[in-house]
């Protein structure tokens, strides 16, 4: 049976440090952002920068200091991955585990074999590692010296970060993303970048100015990448999903454009070099153009990433006038209409596979670079059978759509695509409510929301489903799915 996908493609599964390690007091690690972050009625408040991580009280249940306790069961979690057959497997570095106040004299050598333990076991399975270096992550000593990335001296501190890890894990690791989903800054100031309004700042313009910061650290650390080791393959990394326009009237269509101006504010500057004439008339029309160094904007031209890669749980709709059309809702913290033509998860983001390859076109006719799906999965509840089985048919049936949605563009449209890793493969907390139950795993884990449990790893349908995925290369997709 021939392949397919390509030669080489890229099957894996992704997390991030923030929402499985846990351990956030072990081997010298300093408190991040995301420790700071409850769970419950708090938690949307916080992250959008609306109730102070300061009026949090202290007894509030902050999942992700103890995630799914990764950072102590890694190595049953890696061999449970290369049961899978896993390819590649993206992860996070956590900052503060290398730079525990983030301008420390040395590294922290406990967090860094931490690592090193981590990635030889990934090579040694022949898992290409494709590392995040910053998702979601900021150390909390910059955020309370100097606003975090409000000051370039976070820019500072985070090359120094990724001028370590890259020497460290040269020739081991040769794919890199700057910073998870970087437009979610927009959306979640604080949990996505860890923007604090202090009383009389304006939120637009403080939020403009760290994103221009942030865009100079990751043209600086593509640059770095590339000088440490020039078979370094960088990337930038957006929340992906193309805005529908509610209807086929020009004003609809015209706001779709606008949203994903939006969108594409951040990886249209990381892929060519420079702001995009929207953008510097948008942030001039506002009054909130960032201020700028000598230097950056050739920091900025000289930092182009090698590929694009995006996370995709569903697209989106808007119109001109959503007042007359229906109710809004949020999906992976963008605001959008409820579309009528689309089923939803439980947790109410619309189920669109075509919508997939419509952003995989979208994003290669915009900038023609190699592109990565580095997450996309189904978040639901799953139920344990008294043998202990767990039967979540409806997860395969949404990964299957997707990767046919994906085979589609690849095969019939000719995108080129590196690889495909699913999100969360096994479960872990959820970036946008906290809970355990909101679970995208292949591999289950025993926990719950309030973080009971014995966190004992246990297979699902959908993990000898994939495992025949990947042996196939893709070409089975299970009974309903086959693909010839
Ligand atoms: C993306 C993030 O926003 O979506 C992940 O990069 C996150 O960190 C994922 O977990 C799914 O969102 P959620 O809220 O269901 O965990």
């Amino acid at each position: 049976m021939a392949d397919r996908f390509p030669e080489g493609f890229l099957w894996g599964g992704a997390t991030a440090a923030n929402q499985c390690e846990g351990g956030y007091d072990l081997d010298g690690r300093g408190p991040s952002l995301i420790d700071l972050i409850p769970a419950g009625p708090d938690r949307m408040a916080v992250m959008k920068g609306e109730k102070s991580y300061r009026d949090v009280p202290a007894d509030a249940r902050f999942p992700s200091r103890f995630g799914i306790d990764h950072y102590r069961q890694w190595k049953e979690d890696v061999d449970l991955f290369a049961e899978m057959g896993f390819k590649c497997y993206r992860f996070s570095i956590a900052w503060t585990r290398i730079f525990p106040t983030g301008e420390d004299e040395t590294p922290n050598e406990a967090g860094l074999r931490f690592y090193d333990g981590l990635i030889d076991a990934l090579l040694a399975h022949g898992i290409q590692p494709l590392v995040t270096l910053c998702h979601f992550d900021l150390p909390v000593a910059l955020l309370e010296r100097y606003g975090g990335w409000k000051s370039r001296r976070t820019i500072d501190a985070f090359l120094r970060y990724c001028r370590v890890v890259l020497e460290r894990y040269r020739g081991k690791v040769k794919y890199w993303l700057t910073f998870n989903e970087i437009n979610m800054l927009m959306h979640l100031p604080f949990g996505g970048a860890g923007a604090v309004f202090e009383p009389g700042e304006d939120p637009d313009k403080v939020k403009y100015q760290i994103a221009h910061h942030e865009l100079v650290a990751s043209a600086l650390a593509v640059r770095l990448a590339h000088q440490i080791d020039p078979a370094n393959q960088v990337g930038c990394m957006l929340a992906g999903g193309t805005y529908y326009p509610w209807s086929c009237d020009p004003e609809d269509v015209f706001a779709a454009i606008g949203q994903d101006h939006v969108n594409y504010f951040f990886s249209d500057v990381q892929v060519r070099g420079r702001y995009a004439p929207y953008a510097v008339k948008m942030m001039a029309r506002r009054g909130v153009t960032p201020q700028m160094e000598a230097g950056d904007e050739q920091a900025l031209a000289e930092g182009t990433v090698d590929f694009v890669s995006f996370s995709y749980y569903s697209s989106r709709c808007i119109s001109a006038h959503p007042e007359k059309t229906g109710a809004m809702q949020t999906t992976n913290a963008a605001r959008t209409l409820h579309n009528p033509h689309l089923a939803s998860t439980q947790w109410g983001w619309q189920i669109d596979p075509l919508g997939l390859r419509i952003v995989l076109n979208n994003l290669y006719d915009r900038y023609q670079k190699p592109l990565f799906i580095v997450e996309n999965g189904l978040g639901a509840r799953d139920t344990v059978e008294p043998d202990g089985s767990i039967h979540d048919s409806y997860r395969i049936d949404y990964l299957r759509a997707h990767i046919q949605a994906m085979e589609q563009a690849v095969n019939v449209d000719g995108v080129p695509l590196l690889g495909y890793t699913a999100w969360g493969p096994i479960d872990l907390v959820a970036a946008s409510t906290g809970q355990m139950s909101k679970r995208y795993g292949f591999i289950y884990v025993d926990l719950d929301d309030e973080g009971r449990g014995t966190a004992r790893r246990s297979r699902k349908d959908s993990f000898y489903w994939y495992k025949q995925v990947i042996a196939t290369n893709g070409a089975d997709l299970g009974d309903s799915g086959r693909l010839r």
